[in-house]
């Protein structure tokens, strides 16, 4: 992930997804970078995590852990600076497991407006107890 600055093409220019919640937005400072100076996609990870616990707190019905990075792909580099949008969406609910969609988009903060995206990913969280054990996902209305 380059921190030097580079247009983006209009040609990876996306519109935002309207089937998803904006659930964090967060901009990259230098202090966010690898040695390289570039930033860290570990850094990128702790962001997508965070996002995607937003919507499975909702039906977890209190302590929950994350499981399973299912998939985890950085399609573009991050820059510093760079606003970047967080979209997320359920997609499975088990028995004791959430699982949800992250999507994040970065535009440059000086041209606003221009979204490209940069990373897709699929995490699951676990619904846990007090002893740190599986527990049932609460149905909705119980
Ligand atoms: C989360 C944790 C309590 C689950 O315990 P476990 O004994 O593996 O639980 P189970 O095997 O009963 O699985 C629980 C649920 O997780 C799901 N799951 C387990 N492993 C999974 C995997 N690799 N991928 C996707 N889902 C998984 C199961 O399918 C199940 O979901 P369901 O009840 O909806 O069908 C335990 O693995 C744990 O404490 N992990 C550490 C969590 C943590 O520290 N996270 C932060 C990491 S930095």
């Amino acid at each position: 992930m380059s921190a030097n600055p580079s247009p983006k093409s209009s040609s990876s220019q996306v519109q935002l997804p309207t089937d998803q919640e904006l659930v964090l937005k967060v901009i990259p400072m230098p202090g966010d970078c690898n040695a390289n100076g570039d930033i860290f996609g570990g850094w990128v990870m702790a962001q997508v995590d965070l996002a995607g616990s937003v919507v499975p707190a909702r039906y977890a019905g209190g302590r929950m852990a994350t499981v399973a990075v299912n998939e985890f792909i950085f399609k573009q580099p991050v820059r510093v600076g760079d606003i970047l949008s967080f979209f997320s969406k359920l997609t499975r609910i088990g028995r004791t497991s959430i699982t949800v969609k992250v999507e994040v988009y970065a535009e440059q903060f000086r041209t606003q407006g221009n979204y490209i995206k940069v990373t897709e990913a699929s995490l699951t969280y676990v619904a846990i107890d007090e002893n740190g054990q599986p527990r049932e996902v609460p149905k909705p209305g119980v």
